[in-house]
């Protein structure tokens, strides 16, 4: 049954899966989505606030210049006759009666030579002022104070007769706008955190799948083929879901068959090679019982000579012994034991090999033998008796390629993660013909052998995930070599 992937899991979406790790939220589509739609939203609010609150201060300032204004002309027509008349006490009443008016900061009349003849600071009357007579300076007021100034001249048929001079204060006007600039910023992270949110659902909607999809693919890279992914909305992503459940349906379909072909050959394969193996040993047997069978019929008829006899026995023992030789091989071929993979040093396998075959006399003692190590103690993982073997059965056939003297080397390198084996002769050389079907089992190219020696070998080297690499030149020699995995 397939399994549906409803959402990435648990694990997934907390990032504990690997793909999350190697993703940084920072590359997500979900951050993404969500710091363009905040840093959108705040720009947006942002100019909106700003734009308000310019217009809210213009507005609010001219109707603050208009009443200041007002005031002042009311102020200058209030004054003049008094002024003229250098009524100080009607001076002085008008201007505590401005001070009374909302907003007024301050309040002064000033005569045309710059005396302050009334003012709401009383420390101020008597003063002359003709500097801000004549540059329309404000009143001198505490730093801080944020005071609109305003100022009228009084004439009179065309004279200037003195001026009048009026500070409103913005105070009020200032904090409107403050408020209204508190409230603006206020919206502005109201809607960056419903913007924020917005955008974590809409992507979280919009990503669900293809985080299921990731998942799916991670699975499906690790054989999984029954693994889906739920596609029941109808966006796009929805209709990527179900592409890609489509695809692996189709994957899945292909993949079996693909098995299923591979299954048919394999046993194709075995058949044929079932076949070929009984043309071998048939073949192998045939010429050594028929040379049997023809010396029994011959000494069965009980008339032949003493020496003749003698002969004939001798061929049935000589072919008895070459058939019990071919099937002992072919036993050790067809029985490889498992091999015992463990931790070993190789140089010191190889070193104790050479001196094994230094020592074995049935070896032609023109032959040398040498060890050309990359180190004191390489060590490897694999199983010391049967990569003994190897190595005995490769030197064998080096040295029986060699017609009187010779050198056979065994060397081992190592690179970072393994160990290379050669063994390199200075014999005829395998001839071409041999040279692709050598490891192949009966392909011999010696009178007296069985042609088993390497395919024993490559079952070995095979089973410890490794392939015999040959090459070799008519008359010069032969380079036979195989990696072992270091420890
Ligand atoms: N180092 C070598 N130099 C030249 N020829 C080689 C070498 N190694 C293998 N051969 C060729 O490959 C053939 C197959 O070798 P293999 O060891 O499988 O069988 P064999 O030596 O003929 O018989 P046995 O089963 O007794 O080992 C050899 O008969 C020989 O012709
Ligand atoms: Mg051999």
């Amino acid at each position: 049954m397939n399994a549906i992937l409803e959402t990435a899991p648990a694990d997934v979406l907390s990032g504990n899966a690997d793909w999350s790790k190697k993703l940084p939220f920072t590359s997500t589509l979900r951050f993404r989505l969500i710091l363009s739609v905040a840093v959108v939203h705040a720009v947006l609010m942002g100019l909106f606030i700003w734009d308000a609150v310019s217009e809210q201060s213009d507005s609010l300032r001219a109707e603050l210049q208009n009443r200041g204004h007002a005031l002042t002309s009311l102020m200058a027509v209030a004054t003049t006759n008094a002024l003229l008349a250098e009524d100080l006490a009607s001076l002085a009443e008008v201007t505590a009666r401005i001070r009374n008016q909302p907003d007024v900061k301050y309040g002064e009349v000033v005569d045309a030579e710059g005396n302050v003849l009334a003012s709401t600071d009383s420390r101020r009357i008597g003063r002359r002022v003709r500097d801000r007579i004549a540059s329309s300076e404000a009143m001198p007021l505490p730093a801080g104070d944020h005071v609109l100034d305003l100022r009228e001249d009084i004439k009179v048929a065309g004279r200037t007769v003195g001026s009048v001079f009026l500070g409103l204060s913005t105070d009020n006007l200032d904090h409107a706008l403050a408020a209204t600039r508190n409230e603006g910023l206020l919206f502005i992270l109201i809607a960056l955190v419903a913007g924020s949110v917005a955008a974590w659902a809409l992507s979280f909607a919009a990503t669900r799948n293809l985080h299921a999809m990731i998942l799916a693919v991670r699975r499906i890279t690790g054989g999984d083929m029954d693994v889906r992914v739920s596609a029941t909305g109808k966006d796009e992503v929805s209709l990527l879901a179900r592409a890609f459940n489509t695809m692996v349906e189709s994957l899945q379909r292909t993949s079996e068959q693909v098995r299923s072909e591979h299954e048919k050959r394999t046993e194709a394969e075995r058949l044929a090679c079932v076949g070929e193996l009984s043309a071998s040993i048939a073949h192998e047997i045939r010429n050594p019982l028929s040379a049997i069978i023809n010396s029994v019929k011959l000494l069965a008829r009980g008339d032949i000579a003493e020496d003749d006899r003698s002969q004939l026995t001798g061929i049935v023992n000589g072919e008895a012994e070459r058939l019990q030789r071919i099937l002992n091989d072919f036993l050790t071929f067809s029985r490889v034991p498992e091999s015992k993979v463990q931790s070993a040093d190789l140089c010191q396998l190889v070193t104790e090999t050479v001196a094994l075959l230094n020592n074995d006399s049935s070896l032609p003692q023109t032959v040398t033998m040498r060890a050309r190590l990359c180190c004191q103690q390489c060590l490897g993982r694999f199983d010391p008796d049967q990569i003994r073997q190897v190595l005995m059965n490769l030197v064998m056939n080096a040295v029986q390629a060699m017609s009187g003297s010779g050198e056979v080397v065994i060397e081992v390198a190592a690179t970072q993660h393994d160990l290379i084996v050669r063994v390199i002769d200075s014999g005829s050389g395998i001839p071409d013909e041999l040279i692709d079907k050598v490891t192949r089992p009966f392909v011999t190219g010696r009178n007296n052998g069985t042609g088993l020696g390497l395919s024993i070998v490559q079952r070995i080297l095979m089973q410890h995930g490794s392939k015999l690499q040959i090459v070799s030149h008519r008359g010069v020699g032969t380079e036979v070599s195989f990696i072992l995995s270091g420890a």
